[in-house]
């Protein structure tokens, strides 16, 4: 018998302290409109004595774990995806399964930058489907503010602490994820990147002097490569799927700019209220924004047993990852009735639905264009005008 994936508890956790943009205006040359305008975000949270990446996944799971009814040693598998694990060695997910208590876990810690929770969940959700396991923690955290440069304007204003996880279930009734994509495109990995720190560029005094070990990040690359991959990443998958583009309720991107999410909705041709939107109150997350947002749309009620959601994200490496799933995290006794399941329906609907999918793509195609057309056309301008406003 077939297998799936079924989310069936989820829960977040973030830093009691909020530093606003207000209070940003103290430490750099910045201001509260730049930030709204250029952004979307007004505060970020970030962590205080003794919480690390490790305690907030902690929490994060024990709230999963509650949710789904589900003891810490009945886990299978925990998957810890971040970028800024507690210490280089050992992986912080040891630590997690440890605090956790989840004795019988295996851990480990995924990194693809901000697209590493979509990752983890593609893996937990093959895992299962193998029949490997039966119960894996997917988590998404970071504690960006220890690697921020809190003199850097450029990035000090974009980035929050934050955590969250869900818990897949193996399910034999067809649900959870629909189809995917991860990618990842090498030839742009220093848009984003600690220069040092690393074994290629190990601590010396010299990395030090030169803040090395801080986060870079080349803003404008990572802008025209997100809206480009996320539109491109969502027809994908909703293709692959066989839905109809009209049956997604929710699309959650990764939240690192809401003139990214904008760019890309319109694109897609996108109602705002399909789309989740956080950024205001966590900054950018990295691994830890999308499951947050999914904790957010849930406890919104923007998320119903039956939705189909697609979760999209993009970061450093430059990495992508978009899936559809299919949401029903309570366990039924029957069956869920499905198309598939009909076959005189099915021939019929799956041509319509197919041909239906082509036009909406060519469509999100031809509005790309339009918009690089425009962006090539207009930047010289802004350029000019920004030139002006210096002088
Ligand atoms: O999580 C995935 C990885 N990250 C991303 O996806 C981030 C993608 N990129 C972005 O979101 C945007 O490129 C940023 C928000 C990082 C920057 O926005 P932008 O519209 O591309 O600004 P810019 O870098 O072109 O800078 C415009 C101006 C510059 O001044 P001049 O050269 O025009 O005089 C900057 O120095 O804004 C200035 N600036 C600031 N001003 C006030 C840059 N940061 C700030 C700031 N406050 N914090």
């Amino acid at each position: 018998m077939k297998r799936y994936g079924r989310i069936t508890g989820w829960g977040k956790s973030v830093p009691q302290r909020i530093l606003t943009n207000h209070d940003l205006e103290q430490m750099v040359d910045t201001s509260d409109e730049w930030i709204v305008t250029r952004t979307g975000i007004r505060e970020r949270h970030i962590v205080g004595p003794g919480e690390t990446t490790a305690t907030m996944s902690v929490e994060a799971c024990q709230k999963a774990l509650e949710r789904a009814e589900v003891g810490p040693e009945e886990v299978d598998l925990i998957i810890v995806a971040t970028s800024t694990p507690d210490y280089l060695c050992p992986p912080v997910s040891s630590i997690v399964q440890d605090q956790l208590g989840a004795t019988r876990a295996a851990a480990f810690t995924l990194v693809a930058g901000c697209t590493g929770f979509v990752y983890g969940l593609v893996t937990a959700s093959q895992f299962i489907e193998t029949g490997l396991y039966e119960r894996v923690l997917v988590i998404g955290v970071e504690t960006l503010s220890a690697g921020v440069d809190w003199t850097d304007r450029t990035t000090c204003v974009l980035f929050g602490d934050g955590g969250a996880a869900v818990l897949v279930e193996a399910s034999d009734q067809p649900t959870g994820i629909l189809s995917c994509e991860l990618g990842s495109d090498g030839s742009d990995w220093d848009a984003l990147w600690y220069p040092g720190g690393g074994c290629a560029r190990p601590f010396s005094e010299e990395v030090l002097r030169n803040r090395e070990h801080y986060l870079r990040m080349d803003g404008r690359r990572i802008f025209r490569f997100a809206t480009r991959k996320m539109t491109e990443a969502v027809t994908n998958v909703v293709r692959a799927s066989g839905l109809p583009w009209d049956d997604i309720e929710l699309i959650i991107p990764h939240q690192a700019n809401a003139r990214i999410i904008d760019l890309a909705v319109r694109r897609l041709g996108v109602a705002p209220e399909k789309v989740m939107v956080n950024i205001d109150r966590y900054g950018n997350t990295s691994a830890a924004s999308i499951p947050l947002a999914l904790c957010d749309a849930l406890e919104e009620g923007r998320l119903k047993s039956g939705d189909h959601v697609v979760l999209v994200g993009f970061g450093a490496g430059l990495t992508w990852a978009a899936a559809v799933l299919h949401w029903q995290p309570e366990r039924v006794a029957e069956e869920p009735i499905r198309v598939e399941d009909w076959p005189l329906l099915s021939n019929l609907f799956q041509p319509i639905t197919r041909v239906r999918n082509v036009v909406w793509s060519t469509q999100v195609a031809a509005r790309a264009r339009l918009q690089d057309v425009t962006l090539a056309a207009m930047t010289p301008i802004y350029q000019w005008q920004r030139r002006l406003r210096r002088k």
